[in-house]
């Protein structure tokens, strides 16, 4: 990638193609429209986590969700109107990189624990607690990092049922409590920690380790917990009230308005269109642009999930001779993300103007992708406007955003997946980016490429699955690159292209290790891939880990 081009990867969660091209839109001018935020009803449990800045704190958003509790991520200078009007039955506070004892370090607002509702503060999260309510932290003589063993004190303590006495947990920190705030008592200790649990009789406590990182086994049981046991949660964040709620709330939010919304094939964008028409049915109309950089028989298989078995009106637009005509001659990878954006958001915008008014469009934004851009409310609804600037297209079909998946997390969207009857297939699909198989093929990209490329996919994505291999690995593709070698079949000496294979572990995207596949499944795909693909003589398999390379190769 040239230095002069800025990177436009996006870190996706899913094939957010749709979200991905209005990204690469994001210069497109249009009239911004802010999204209505969506109304919980008040029997839904709620906990709020209060992020001061831990690497960690989505996950223990995600875990609290694990716990069938619905919580939200909120930065600690959330103003108290957002935070009541979640209803929470109580707080955590998370990690954070400072020192609470230097100054203009993130604290605590006093309208949180004037609330009395219980809180519990995560290593920061504690030492917030600890200053605030009158004890002392101070910089540690030893630091304390890696496995350590919790020793419990108060067995009776309801952050301790269903545990034994002794566990393994994760410490991460520099700076230690040398004196508890008034009313608190030492719950726990470690070996180099005499207070690394501390709590009170009003439901406040604090954790000197990380519970929800997967070092500490017990941990979730731990903030299961709290969530129960203090908090008083039923658990009933569920992806059968979750459908329930969205249903409602789509059907009050669309009335008799048309909605719009682009089908990639991917989870997301499913689950967002199931649901919608589940709400509102046949005012509902999706549109799916075939860019001709599909893999094999995805377009078929895509319509005929919707079509035959979900009974959606769909439209289908085959632009494949369009996109591949704007991407002859271009091998610049940032240049194909740009054509290809703008490609498909030109032929939306022409299918969207035949079809008449549409008053909303449907998208599948995560919470990961809310959460990145922004945790503040400001800044998250500076993100609604862009996504609708773009998503809305040209200012004049005005349209406001429908985003069900906005407060959901991937292992969620998936659940509703399978829950709405979504077939497993397309459930647990393997991210696969916007601009498809155009960035697996190094150099231009022609029509003889593309189809060299799906053959040797095709085998790729065959051996894995009859491997059960594809759930494990977050993705697992072949890339054709612009090297040739020779080779030798038969009598004959070749000269044809390498294949490279890429298949990866993760858990977002934002890092990523190669998967030790079997040498026995590399040499199937290997053999079936010089066998049975034309033109190409030679594979190799990719072992780097991203960082320093990325899961892709452009
Ligand atoms: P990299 O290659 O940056 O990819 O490690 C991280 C994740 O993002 C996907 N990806 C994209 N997805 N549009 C997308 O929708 C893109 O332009 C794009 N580029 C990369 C990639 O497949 C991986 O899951």
């Amino acid at each position: 990638m040239g230095a002069k081009t800025p990177a436009r990867r996006v870190a996706t969660t899913d094939d957010i193609e749709v979200s991905a091209y209005l990204e690469i839109a994001k210069e497109l001018h249009g009239e911004a429209v802010v999204a209505e935020k969506p109304k919980y009803p008040a029997e839904r449990d709620t906990v709020a986590v209060i992020d001061f800045g831990s690497q960690y704190s989505m996950l223990i958003a995600r875990r609290v969700r694990e716990c069938r509790v619905y919580c939200e991520l909120l930065s600690y200078d959330t103003p108290w109107q957002k935070i009541a009007s979640l209803n929470p039955k109580g707080f955590i506070f998370s990690g954070g990189p400072a020192s609470v004892y230097e100054p203009g370090v993130p604290l605590a607002p006093a309208f949180i624990y004037e609330s009395r509702l219980p809180i519990l503060g995560i290593c920061y999260g504690m030492q917030v607690i600890t200053h605030q309510l009158g004890g002392k932290v101070t910089p540690g003589t030893r630091h304390e990092y890696g496995h350590a063993i919790l020793h419990i004190s108060a067995e009776d303590s309801p952050l301790f049922v269903n545990l034994p006495s002794s566990l393994p947990v994760w410490m991460s920190h520099g700076d230690q409590i040398t004196e508890m705030p008034p009313g608190f008592k030492a719950l726990a200790y470690t070996e180099n920690s005499p207070i690394a649990v501390m709590g009170n009789d009003s439901g406040i406590f604090g954790l000197q380790f990380h519970p929800e990182v997967a070092h500490t086994p017990q941990g979730k049981t731990i903030l299961q917990n709290f969530l129960y046991e203090v908090c008083k949660c039923k658990g009933n964040w569920t992806p059968g009230n979750f459908i329930a709620e969205s249903i409602d709330r789509i059907k009050q939010q669309v009335g008799e308005g048309r909605v719009i919304c682009a089908l990639s094939g991917g989870v997301d964008s499913a689950v967002v269109a199931t649901l919608v028409h589940r709400a509102i049915g046949d005012q509902l109309t999706c549109i799916f642009v075939n860019n001709g950089l599909l893999r094999r028989e995805e377009p078929e298989r895509v319509l005929n999930t919707f079509q035959r078995n979900l009974h959606m009106n769909i439209v289908y637009v085959d632009a494949s001779e369009k996109f591949l005509r704007r991407l002859k001659g271009v091998v610049d990878p940032e240049l194909k993300r740009q054509h290809i954006g703008e490609e498909f958001i030109r032929v939306f915008e022409e299918e969207a103007a035949k079809l008449g008014k549409f008053d909303f469009l449907a998208q599948g934004t995560l919470y990961p992708d809310v959460i990145e851009s922004a945790t503040t409310e400001s800044k998250v609804s500076a993100k609604i406007k862009t996504h609708h600037n773009v998503g809305g297209l040209p200012a004049k079909m005005s349209l406001a955003l429908i985003e069900p998946l906005r407060y959901l997390f991937k292992d969620e969207v998936r659940e509703v997946g399978l829950a709405l009857g979504l077939p497993e297939d397309m459930v647990w699909r393997q991210p696969f980016p916007g601009p498809g198989l155009a960035i697996r093929i190094i150099g231009e990209v022609t029509k003889e490429r593309l189809e060299t490329l799906r053959a040797a996919d095709w085998i790729v994505m065959n051996e894995i699955k009859k491997a059960k291999l594809y759930r494990q690995l977050w993705q697992s593709f072949a890339v054709l690159t612009d090297v040739q070698s020779v080779g030798v079949m038969g009598d004959y000496r070749t000269y044809g292209y390498l294949i490279a294979l890429r298949a990866v572990t993760s858990e977002d995207a934002m890092t990523a290790d190669w998967a030790r596949l079997p040498y026995e499944l590399l040499s199937r795909i290997s053999n079936r891939i010089v066998n049975e693909v034309s033109n190409v003589n030679r594979v190799v398999y990719d072992i780097t880990s991203k960082p320093p390379s990325t899961i892709e190769w452009e």
